[in-house]
């Protein structure tokens, strides 16, 4: 490796300029959580049930929400996902259309509209104009959350596509802390400036469209796909600097060979090919490690989480899950190259299994020993911190990594939406199985984790520093059948194709 080198300004920019649409996944997925009663008193006013209720004798007064008014801000908040796990099956189509470049710059149509949707929502009927701006919004991120890795994976060294890759999440996390700031009370998240607050999810689309002319196209995409050899050089020469693109170029060229034997990987031969199923099982295992370790219960119900711990001021403690957040995964884009993924992820997902065990403990004891509250705020801060080391941002860019040129749009889609589907169901069940297993309900993420980090260490291999080539190779050798008599004829298969050539 020719440290530092091959990092030059412009790939700085691009990626700089991808992960802005990260950046606004993050803020969208942060934003609702705090203004939650002052949007849903709008939406009381619109629909004509704005009621308030006299609590016993005292002078306290509080709004009951009216059933349709729960029903249209539960919508307000699921749609969002709903809009991601559609779109996300469209990221290999829109990538390959017209180009990685483009297809991001396309879809910040959507960005737009939506934020302008919700920014100008009280010209209208709010709850119906947040609805369609959130499912807009969505659609969006389900996007941009598998173009922003694509491109990024495919422009990075190798030396530092896992620090590169990890940036994705930095920009989500730092969204989610952004709108966890800007969304308190006494700044953008009140009866006022809420609209501006929702709105403001569009504002990073509007700085990366005018940035993203500047970035070079993927030169992958350009010689592999479309085999413009000489603008995929000049692509990367722009990227590269000072550093000779001939090596990988010579790299690209072998995978572009090895492509051409390939048909076209739709998202249906993906699922149905046996070459593809190791990797893609890996794929898809962990984004679900991901999103079923249960990060999302934490941070879509922290604040009442926090509450029936006995923290005073819940809001702020969710900022600092916010703060922590970011701190870690700042620390993942450091090590990511050098510990490499695996350990990583494994690193991660026992420390979170061994959190889930001791939060569970803390509840379940917390009414005998008072104590046990300062257990229960530790076990989350460690969790978040354990999430974010590795099994936050790699899942993200290990797809890219996992699939060589041919089939990775079609795996970046499938493992996108997978994603997105289990952030669904994790959003809309935790509550009811909350409701049902009470404090025990962090035992099942910590089983869920244990069977994760099992997996990890039995099938996930090691990509750090490795080419495309190298990746690919390594789950041929584990294609390799065990039994002698099966490795013959897989020979003979090889032969027989060989000389029919
Ligand atoms: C990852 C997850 C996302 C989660 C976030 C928390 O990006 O995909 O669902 O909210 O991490 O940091």
């Amino acid at each position: 490796m020719e440290s530092g080198k091959e990092l030059s300004g412009t790939l700085a920019l691009a990626v700089f300029t991808a992960v802005l649409g990260s950046l606004q996944y993050g803020y969208s997925l942060g934003v609702i959580n705090a203004p939650q009663k002052v949007i849903e008193r709008h939406y009381s006013r619109a629909l004509g049930v704005l009621q308030e209720n006299v609590i016993g004798a005292s002078n306290v007064t509080e709004e009951v929400p009216h059933s349709s008014v729960v029903m249209y801000w539960s919508l307000s908040v699921a749609i969002f996902s709903v809009g991601g796990m559609l779109s996300s099956f469209l990221v290999g189509f829109v990538g390959d259309l017209r180009g990685r470049v483009k297809g991001m710059l396309a879809v910040n149509v959507l960005a737009i509209g939506a934020g302008l949707l919700m920014g100008l929502s009280s010209l209208g009927k709010p709850h119906i104009m947040v609805i369609s701006g959130r499912a807009l919004m969505g659609f969006y991120c389900g996007l941009s959350s598998g173009l922003v890795p694509m491109y990024v994976g495919e422009i990075a060294p190798v030396a530092y596509r896992g620090a590169l890759g990890a940036l994705h999440q930095l920009a989500i996390v730092t969204g989610i802390l952004i709108s966890q700031i800007v969304g308190l009370d006494f700044l953008l998240g009140n009866d006022t400036w809420w609209p501006v607050l929702l709105g403001l999810s569009g504002a990073p689309a509007v700085l990366q469209s005018l940035l993203l002319p500047l970035c070079p196209e993927s030169p992958r995409y350009l010689y592999i796909k479309l085999g413009k050899e000489e603008e995929a050089r000049k692509c990367l020469k722009r990227f590269r600097g000072e550093c000779d693109p001939s090596k990988e170029m010579a790299e690209m060229k072998k995978e572009k060979e090895e492509a051409m034997k390939e048909e076209k990987v739709s998202i249906m031969t993906l699922l149905g090919s046996s070459t593809y199923r190791h990797q893609l099982f890996v794929a898809l295992m962990m984004h679900l490690s991901q999103q079923f370790s249960g990060i999302n219960a934490i941070f879509y119900y922290s604040t009442s989480i926090f509450y029936d711990a006995g923290v005073t001021e819940p809001v702020y403690a969710t900022i600092g899950v916010g703060a922590i957040n970011t701190i870690f995964t700042m620390v993942s884009v450091m090590l990511v190259d050098r510990a490499g993924r695996r350990t990583l992820t494994l690193v991660g997902l026992s420390g979170m299994c061994c959190c889930m065990v001791a939060m569970s403990i803390s509840l379940v004891y917390l009414t005998s020993y008072a104590w046990m509250s300062y257990v229960s705020v530790t076990a989350i801060f460690l969790f978040v911190s354990f999430f974010e080391i590795g099994p936050g941002p790699i899942p993200w860019f290990i797809v890219a990594e996992l699939f060589s040129q041919g089939p990775r749009p079609a795996a970046i889609a499938l493992a996108g939406c997978c994603n997105w589907t289990s952030n669904f169901i994790i959003g809309m069940g935790f509550p009811y199985v909350q409701a049902v297993c009470q404090s025990y309900v962090f035992i099942i993420f910590a089983v869920l984790l244990f069977g994760f980090a099992v997996f990890t260490y039995c099938r996930v291999p090691e990509t750090k520093g490795k080419t495309f080539e190298e990746i690919a190779a390594e789950f041929q050798r584990r294609r390799r059948p065990a039994h002698p008599m099966a490795a013959v004829s897989t020979e003979l298969e090889q032969l027989r194709s060989a000389s029919d050539a």
